[in-house]
């Protein structure tokens, strides 16, 4: 499902509407070199990394595209110091309580995509709600890649179609892309056009191997929570300059 069309709002100039990605995907990296650059703890980072990812989701809002995908806690991420996890944990409840009335508002359809079992039962609640309670909304399709991985959410999606076979529901011919992607976390949504990494690593990192297939990258050597509009809009400009191919000839 794709996001109803809203009112643009402020849509720099040298931005051609019709050619603005339709998903945009970040790698929100770089929160902890921010808070030490500081001399602050690393968790304050991630708390400054919040208020920037809720600008960049108002702003591909404002500018009329329709879906976003953050990751906030990849399937590796479990190695990192207890205490950081623990605050992540938190912070992701925190956040989604406080800002589900907003999310109604503005009509965000949240959904959070990985495997979501391994994380505490009072967050999976928190999440639950939140998905089923903006469900029927019709603006921008936000989703959180939490636990995520994307050769897990491979090998669930292998596991799934197998099954499917071993029941005699599915014919092993009748497995082709469109089927396989119906069986990612992501199904429904159409694949990025814009990957967004910060703090200048030349990684994808395990983030959506599949979907990410044709999606332009575009890095930048900026901090997470220095990732502004300013710096969203040359993205977006430097996007709209490449030559799309998926594989063809120029046109
Ligand atoms: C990577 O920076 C960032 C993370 C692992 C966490 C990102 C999470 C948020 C910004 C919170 C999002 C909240 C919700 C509810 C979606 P890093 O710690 O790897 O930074 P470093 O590379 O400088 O150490």
């Amino acid at each position: 499902m794709t996001a109803k069309p809203t009112v643009l709002r402020d849509l720099p100039a040298d931005l051609q509407q019709e050619r603005l990605p339709k998903h945009v995907a970040v790698i929100m990296d770089g929160n902890g070199r921010w808070a030490k650059q500081r001399g602050l703890p690393r968790i304050m980072g991630h708390r400054r990394g919040v208020d920037t990812l809720k600008e960049l989701l108002r702003c591909c809002r404002d500018w009329g595209i329709g879906a976003l995908t953050a990751y906030a806690f990849s399937t590796e991420n479990w190695g990192r110091p207890l205490e950081e996890v623990d605050f992540l944990m938190t912070l992701f409840e925190r956040v989604l309580r406080q800002e589900l009335r907003e999310m109604m508002e503005e009509q965000v359809r949240i959904r959070f995509v990985g495997d979501l079992s391994r994380l505490p039962a009072s967050l999976r609640a928190e999440i639950e709600r939140s998905m089923a309670e903006t469900s029927q909304n019709q603006g921008i399709q936000f989703s959180v890649a939490t636990n995520y991985g994307g050769r897990q959410e491979i090998v669930q999606a292998c596991r799934a179609i197998a099954t499917q076979v071993e029941q005699g529901k599915l014919h092993s011919e009748d497995i082709d892309e469109a089927l396989f992607s119906q069986h990612l976390y992501t199904q429904g949504t159409v694949d990025p056009d814009l990957l967004i990494r910060t703090s200048g690593e030349m990684r994808i990192s395990n983030f959506l191997l599949w979907q990410m297939a044709y999606a332009e990258i575009y890095i930048t050597d900026t901090l997470w929570p220095d990732f502004d509009r300013a710096e969203f809009h040359r993205a977006l400009v430097d996007y709209q300059q490449r030559d799309r191919r998926f594989g063809r000839l120029s046109s």
